[in-house]
């Protein structure tokens, strides 16, 4: 079915901070958009900050006056659900609470057209569940917008079991006529990215847990070797550690306490201290005024700089050699198991064991293991740990290469597959097991991922180019560090593995 015209009219119900922001979305797209609140001035209330924030946008000449007009004009408050009976569309935006919502929906049923499509904004109810009671179930649907709404461009249409594959359709291509990017998914905790993204909080959570880094250590790898905007500790500063918590829990709650989801007490303890992140001032970072901003350790060294002695180095880093040679490095290659030497060092790429491990499986002096980069052409920083009995002498000689090729170093304690790696190893296991339960395609999950929370990469794209042998070797000695079936690999990357296929096919 195709896109709904702009002759449709659609209804927003809820007017606080989602309901707002998709009614403008509508409206700028050529809806009339009614919009209705329970809380009386609410709707009038939502559209002046709308009619405000778009002045403001006319005045950084970045929306022509008339279109701020039309906007305003397409927009009208609506005192009672019975004014929404003629519209074509009804997006509920009200308050998360499966009761409420489904209430509502019963009395929207009763008063409103046989072919008006009802959808949700639901980001953590059973979209099955909602629709459940109605009499016609099939025209019902999820409609996730993400937060805020007229910016996030990601719009995940949700079919519960009764959904009617055309009001799915007419769902995802409206959004699309809106300038949105939609993706289709069933209704499963989480979605796709509430449920793909819990590894890139928990996998950071876990490593301060257990002392591998300071926060705004972890956080600067994440941005400068991963390529991520903002790492745990500071989104989650920035999300509220109350309602990042609370998607944690409901998720870890709906998927049988699998240990994949488990919620953090590191997360918990500061719910309960009431340091909420930003909001309240101090969550994992202190916001208050006197308050030194923390630095990321970074290792220094005055070692003389080696020539690196590339074994056999692999494409994954191939870019770091060049980036070495560029900086007057001298790099000799010679075939082997994928090896740096320098000097009296031996480094060499994370394959999910410790250090401590690796250096004995393989009769290794001074190992130390280096983080995966999203691209070591341009990053700013790496990760590096090594196995204790490393001497100071062969850390400082690897420190001072990566640190004369312009890289930033900063230590993790000895931990299984570092931070930048296994948060990787993670978000794409949880995205391949999506796609073997029929979630949503490979191609919806990564737009998801990149269009919502901004991942640098979609996981299984970034799986596809690490190789998936690398990537289920990583999770199998994961899961073998730590005893835990949290890492154990997805069927689906084994699958294409032993297939020889790509996650993409
Ligand atoms: P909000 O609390 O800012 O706004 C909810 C509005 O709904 C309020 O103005 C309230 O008066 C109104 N309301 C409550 N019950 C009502 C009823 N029975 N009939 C009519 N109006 C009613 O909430 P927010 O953040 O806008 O969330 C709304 C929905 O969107 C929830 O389902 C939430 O899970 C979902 N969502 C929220 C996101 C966020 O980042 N805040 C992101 C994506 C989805």
């Amino acid at each position: 079915m195709s896109a709904l015209t702009t002759q449709t009219t659609v209804a927003v119900i809820g007017a606080g901070a989602m309901g707002a922001g998709i009614a403008q979305v509508a409206a700028q797209a050529g809806h009339g958009v009614l919009l209705h609140d329970s809380r009386s001035g609410a709707a009038e209330q939502a559209i002046a900050n709308i009619d405000s924030q778009l002045a403001k946008r006319v005045a950084a000449g970045k929306l022509a006056p008339h279109q701020h007009a039309a906007c305003i004009a397409r927009l009208q408050p609506c005192a009672s659900l019975e004014g929404l009976a003629d519209c074509g569309l009804i997006i509920e935006a009200i308050v998360e609470n499966l009761a409420v919502k489904r209430e509502l929906f019963a009395a929207l049923e009763a008063l409103c057209r046989p072919d008006c499509i009802l959808a949700s904004n639901t980001s953590s109810l059973s979209i099955t569940t909602l629709a459940a009671e109605l009499q016609r179930p099939e025209r019902m649907a999820g409609l996730h917008f993400f937060n805020p709404a007229p910016v996030m461009a990601l719009v995940e249409v949700v079919s519960g079991l009764a959904t009617s594959a055309s009001v799915a359709a007419a769902l995802y291509n409206t959004a699309k006529a809106w300038g949105k990017k939609p993706v289709h998914t069933r209704s499963t905790p989480g979605f796709i990215v509430n449920r793909v993204a819990r590894p890139f909080y928990a996998e950071s959570l876990r490593l301060l847990q257990e002392g591998a880094a300071d926060c705004a250590s972890l956080d600067a790898l994440m941005r400068d070797a991963g390529g991520f905007r903002m790492g745990a500790f500071e989104l989650t500063d920035l999300i509220g550690h109350d309602v990042n918590y609370a998607v944690t829990c409901s998720v870890f709650d709906a998927y049988y306490h699998d240990m994949r989801f488990q919620p953090s007490l590191l997360q918990k303890e500061l719910v309960d201290a009431g340091r909420l992140g930003r909001k309240s001032g101090q969550g994992f970072y202190d916001y208050r005024e006197a308050a030194a901003k923390t630095q990321p350790a970074r290792l220094t060294s005055t070692s003389a700089i080696e020539p690196v002695v590339a074994e056999g180095v692999g494409a994954l880093l191939k870019p770091l050699l060049q980036r070495f040679e560029a900086r007057g490095i001298t790099v000799i290659q010679r075939p082997g198991a994928g090896l740096l030497r320098i000097g009296d060092a031996t480094l060499a790429l994370s394959d999910g064991r410790l250090a401590a491990q690796r250096a004995r499986d393989e009769g290794l002096d001074n190992l130390l293991l280096l983080d995966l980069a999203l691209d070591y052409t341009s990053a700013t920083r790496v990760g590096l740990s090594w196995a204790a009995d490393c001497s100071q002498s062969a850390i400082d000689q690897v420190v001072a290469v990566l640190s004369q090729a312009g890289l930033h170093v900063t230590p993790l304690s000895d931990t299984p597959a570092l931070l930048v790696l296994r948060t990787v190893a993670m978000l794409a296991n949880e995205a391949a097991d999506a796609v073997l339960q029929g979630v949503a395609s490979p191609a919806d999950i990564d737009l998801a991922m990149c269009a919502g929370v901004n991942y640098p990469r979609g996981p299984l794209a970034w799986a596809d180019a690490l190789g998936l042998a690398t990537v289920v070797h990583t999770l199998h000695n994961l899961q073998a560090a730590y005893g835990e079936a949290r890492y154990r690999p997805s069927l689906l990357l084994r699958r294409r593995l032993a297939e020889g296929r790509s996650l993409h096919e």
